[in-house]
């Protein structure tokens, strides 16, 4: 894969706290199995508002749409919360998912074992527990016009987005996911409110009329508060959700709860196959840049490490290499190392760098 171009945007906070333990990871794999990218890095977010007052160059766009894969650590952070809109960290990783066209991000929840009793709830709801919410990430009231803030006649401010989705951005999302169901249990759960939301009764229609071309799924529906509410009741009882933007920011922060920590949860943001095959892709942890633990050596790296784990399963096809970064840190922490957001009694608490040589010395004992 020496031919591969993989971007590193490592980013805000605990971004590249994070992302250190990744680079001594994609550092193993090349030593240790052969595995060569061609790595560069970059900035997005306040880092680069800071360094170019813009937290997305078109420099660093160019690199992400021409990079085989990008890998982001995350973006954001008090220090640059009150900039204008299209000034703030959390504009670039947008502006990057948007011109890079990643309408389909991938957010599974997968309980460790050993860490069932982590969760916030009870151990044999959770145990065992693996669910893949696939998220609509470049449309809905994140991106739809008008959008703004305006003053009326009467010296009122007003605050406007607005929920906008065409059939072919349902569509297009809705089939990633039943294939994805496909290749899991067959089950796959639409998520909208189509009782209050033009959008989402278009969005229950264009489902609706897929379920034939995947006669092997089973197709259900379910409005998005319900959704929230049956997550935390009985999480089992789902396989794949599919949903729209802003529901699915909120299901997979919640869904990542019931994993012990968003500290736990990776993901994969894909955009279409072209003609020669390739596919845009980026991969990031679900958090964000943690700023209260920023800088303290506590961040849990294992979300940032599983989304590498990712990105050599859906873009490379590395499923062996991945399988084998997946064991490790289902060993690591089966054996009991912690940080602090998954720490339980009688664990050992280790910090970012010591979760990274943990997950190090079990490369090395796995892959010898
Ligand atoms: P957050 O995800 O950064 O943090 C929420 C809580 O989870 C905090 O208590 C934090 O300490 C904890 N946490 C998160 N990741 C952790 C990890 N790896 N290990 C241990 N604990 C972890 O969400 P927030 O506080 O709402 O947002 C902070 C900033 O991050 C904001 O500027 C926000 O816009 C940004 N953000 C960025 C992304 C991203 O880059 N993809 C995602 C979410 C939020
Ligand atoms: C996420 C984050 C982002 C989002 C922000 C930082 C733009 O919360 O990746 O889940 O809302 O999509
Ligand atoms: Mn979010």
């Amino acid at each position: 894969a020496a031919n591969k171009k993989l971007l590193i945007v490592a980013g805000d906070g605990i971004g590249p706290e994070v992302m250190t333990q990744v680079k001594r990871v994609i550092a193993w794999f090349d030593k240790r199995q052969g595995l060569t990218f061609d790595v560069g890095e970059e900035l997005v977010g306040g880092v680069s508002y800071d360094k170019h007052k813009t937290p997305l160059t078109d420099e660093v766009m160019g690199k992400a749409l021409e990079a085989d894969a990008v890998l982001l650590g995350a973006v954001g952070g008090p220090k640059w919360d009150n900039l204008p809109f299209a000034d703030k960290p959390e504009r670039g990783l947008l502006r990057l998912r948007k011109e890079m066209e990643l309408f389909a991000n991938l957010r599974p929840a997968l309980v460790f074992d050993a860490l069932a009793e982590a969760s916030s709830l009870k151990t044999e709801l959770v145990k065992g527990l693996d669910i893949m919410i696939v998220r609509e990430l470049t449309g809905g009231v994140y991106f739809g016009s008008p959008r703004g803030i305006e003053t009326l006649p009467n010296g009122e401010r007003r605050g406007i987005n607005t929920q906008v989705y065409t059939t072919s951005e349902i569509v297009r999302v809705a089939r990633v996911a039943f294939e994805l169901a496909q290749k899991r249990s067959k089950k796959l759960c639409s998520v909208e409110k189509a009782n209050v939301m033009e959008s989402g009764v278009l969005w229950r229609e264009e489902v609706t009329k897929l379920a034939p071309e995947y006669k092997d799924v089973a197709l259900s529906h379910m409005y998005a508060d319900n959704c929230a509410m049956q997550l935390v009741r009985q999480p089992k009882q789902f396989d794949v959700i599919v949903t729209d933007n802003l529901f699915g920011d909120l299901l997979s922060d919640c869904a990542a709860m019931l994993t012990g920590s968003l500290g736990m949860l990776p993901s994969a943001s894909l955009g279409a196959t072209d003609q020669q095959g390739r596919r845009r892709a980026l991969y990031e942890p679900v958090h964000g840049s943690a700023p209260d633990i920023a800088g303290q050596g506590k961040a849990n790296p294992l979300a940032a490490l599983l989304s590498y784990s990712m990105m050599l399963r859906y873009s490379f096809d590395l499923a062996k290499e991945a399988d084998l970064l997946d064991t490790a840190a289902k060993n690591v922490v089966a054996k009991g190392f912690r940080t602090g957001d998954i720490m339980s009694p009688g664990a050992t608490l280790v910090s970012t760098t010591g979760m990274g040589d943990e997950i190090l010395k079990e490369l090395d004992r796995l892959g010898a």
